[in-house]
């Protein structure tokens, strides 16, 4: 599954011709609809200089939460640990920001670009525990893909 969904990737940001907000979308597209338990997909980037989250490109129901400090949830807590957060159950969370009730677990990547921690990627589940290493993996492939045409 992330073997074939690794070079889809690649093509879409590829397409110099679309700007990278289009170029994103579609991959959170992709990997919500290729992904089965990738229910919601979006991109979190820092906003300007503050210290605050903005929610970018995504796919899935709209969110209520477009904006977070950092240090709130769990995006908040990567936008300042700089490491992967994987939350295999939402309700053992007492730093969490529920977007859906559906919600049982939650991936969080951070995107560095030259370095720096600008943003992340967040993906929810609705299935219990479903996340592993191979979806680190490649979420950091991704997030090194994507941080090429920013
Ligand atoms: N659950 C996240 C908030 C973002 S929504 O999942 C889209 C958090 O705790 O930071």
């Amino acid at each position: 599954m992330f073997s074939t969904l690794r070079p889809q990737i690649e093509e879409i940001l590829r397409k110099r011709h679309e700007t990278p907000e289009t170029r994103m979308q579609e991959i959170c597209q992709l990997l919500k609809n290729g992904i089965p338990h990738y229910d919601w997909v979006g991109f979190y980037f820092k906003n300007g200089n503050k210290e605050e989250l903005k929610l970018g490109p995504y796919a899935g129901l709209p969110t209520d939460h477009t904006i977070i400090p950092f240090g709130k949830g769990i995006c908040g807590q990567v936008a300042l640990s700089n490491e992967n957060f994987v939350v295999p159950d939402v309700k053992a969370q007492d730093n969490y920001i529920a977007c859906s009730i559906n919600v049982k677990a939650e991936i969080v990547v951070p995107l560095f670009v030259n370095g720096e921690n600008i943003g992340q990627i967040d993906i929810d589940s609705n299935t219990p525990d479903p996340f592993n290493k191979d979806d680190e993996d490649f979420l950091e492939f991704v997030n090194k893909q994507v941080a090429k045409i920013l």
